[in-house]
């Protein structure tokens, strides 16, 4: 192991730097404090490492993702959101036999406590589905107390089936809420995602047929939002966790941390502001926009914290993009505003030098209307695959020896020791 030196007004001391089986190597500070009193500054963590983790890999210079080694774009081709939901909790594709217990184990879960219909009549109806989400899924606690014993590993692992489980089901209540139709029982005969797909769309008056085409579209999105290493929901999972809350009351926290703009909200935000757009003559205008530091607009669904080059989920969804609306026989021009966007965008020197190239939300959002969704269920549908991933953090955080309590320090800037003022002397 070798060693970098940290030298503070002429004191040097040693750091050891330790290696990962890929990315950056990262310099142990861990020490420094004791050693020097000083603080290391790093808002935002861009140089920071929070943990050490075996779950997700990105090189967002080659614009790799790989779970459990695996690369995302094979997962997405080849494999199921079910089984993705297995590697990332357990290290290893499973076994015909353990996959289809698991599948066997999270079917038997996809119910929710009766009462928690009522939970749902408490919102308004236009409440936004991830307020809904957020309260919904932090009630969780109140209803399953058998599985919030975070010490007890049996009930870590049935309190993350419940969550894959139930995502689902919540999800589709949450919409079903919104537009004022009954809530539709599961049916453990379908698939994952068709079972979704018939939650939401189905109604009980008739039954609902599945097109394929689209399962497997919302399968691959699914797969695609599963996990994403340390970003800001997942950061937040793993610090609620921290501090010992229950695994329901962190992934609500993931969810409200989700719902932001610059975060999950954005394939929200690129839907709208593609349709804003509305017609590719008008491109120019809105890349003005973006290049203007006085104009606080984005073009959202382009850049990301980490890829500094296209977006490997991106391009999956490029192409799935095409497929569903040629099966749909759906003509939308919001998709050649997408295409045409992206065609200026990436031969723009302002996007190619700031290595601005479009992210996961950039397509999500054509799909996904396409396939009939409300633009305000775009984000509750991130937080339905990314849950997976968080649960799968959070139970790596929990075993893990080193795990203490999550305190970031600061630099402190405001007024040092001053006396207090009674009011009637203060001017
Ligand atoms: N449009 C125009 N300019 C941009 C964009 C964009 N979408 N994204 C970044 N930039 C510019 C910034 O203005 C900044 O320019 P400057 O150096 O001249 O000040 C530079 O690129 C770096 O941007 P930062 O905000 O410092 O980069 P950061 O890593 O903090 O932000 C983020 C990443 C939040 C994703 C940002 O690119 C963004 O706001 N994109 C739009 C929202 C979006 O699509 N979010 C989804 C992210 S993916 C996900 O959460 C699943």
């Amino acid at each position: 192991m070798t060693n970098a030196t940290i030298s503070i007004d002429g004191k040097a001391g040693e750091y050891p730097v330790q290696s990962g089986s890929a990315g950056p190597d990262v310099v142990d500070i861990r020490k420094l404090y004791a050693n020097t009193g000083h603080f290391t500054f790093d808002p935002g963590f861009t140089s920071t490492a929070s943990c050490e983790s075996k779950i997700t890999y990105i090189d967002g210079d080659q614009g790799i993702l790989l779970h459990r080694g695996y690369p995302i774009e094979q997962l997405a081709e080849q494999s199921s959101f079910l089984e993705v939901a297995y590697l990332l909790l357990n290290g290893e594709l499973p076994s015909k036999t353990e996959h289809d217990e698991f599948k066997y184990l999270i079917t038997r879960h996809t119910m929710v406590h009766e009462q928690l219909a009522t939970f749902y009549r408490g919102f308004r109806r236009d409440a936004h589905p991830m307020a809904v989400m957020c309260g919904v899924v932090g009630a969780l606690s109140a209803f399953y107390h058998d599985s919030t014993d975070i010490h007890d590993p049996q009930q870590r692992v049935i309190a993350c089936h419940r969550l894959i489980a139930k995502m689902p089901t919540i999800a589709a209540m949450a919409y079903k809420y919104s537009v004022g139709q009954p809530f539709l029982y599961p049916d453990n005969s379908l698939s994952y995602t068709g079972n979704f797909l018939r939650m939401t769309f189905g109604v009980p008056a008739e039954p609902y047929i599945i097109n394929p085409v689209v399962e497997d579209a919302l399968d691959k999105i699914f797969i695609l939002h599963a996990d994403h290493e340390q970003n800001a929901s997942t950061s937040t999972v793993r610090l609620a966790g921290s501090s010992g809350a229950n695994p329901f009351a962190c992934i609500a926290a993931g969810i409200a941390c989700l719902w932001g703009p610059a975060h999950g909200g954005a394939n929200e935000a690129a839907l709208n502001m593609l349709r804003e757009i509305g017609r590719p003559e008008r491109i120019p205008e809105f890349i003005a926009r973006a290049k203007n530091k006085d104009d606080p607009f984005r073009l959202m669904g382009f850049g990301h914290r980490v890829y500094k080059n296209y977006d490997p989920r991106a391009k999956v969804l490029g192409a799935a993009a095409t497929k569903v609306l040629d099966t749909l026989g759906i003509s939308d021009p919001v998709l050649d505003t997408a295409r045409e966007l992206e065609r200026i965008a990436l031969s723009d020197d302002y996007f190619i030098e700031k290595k601005l190239y479009p992210n996961v939300d950039f397509y999500s959002g054509i799909i996904l209307s396409a396939i009939g969704f409300p633009t305000s269920m775009f984000t509750a549908l991130f937080a339905l695959a990314r849950t997976t991933g968080w649960i799968a953090q959070w139970t790596e955080m929990m075993e893990d020896n080193d795990q203490r309590i999550g305190r970031p320090r600061q630099l402190y800037t405001g007024y040092p020791r001053r006396d207090y003022v009674p009011i009637d002397q203060r001017s």
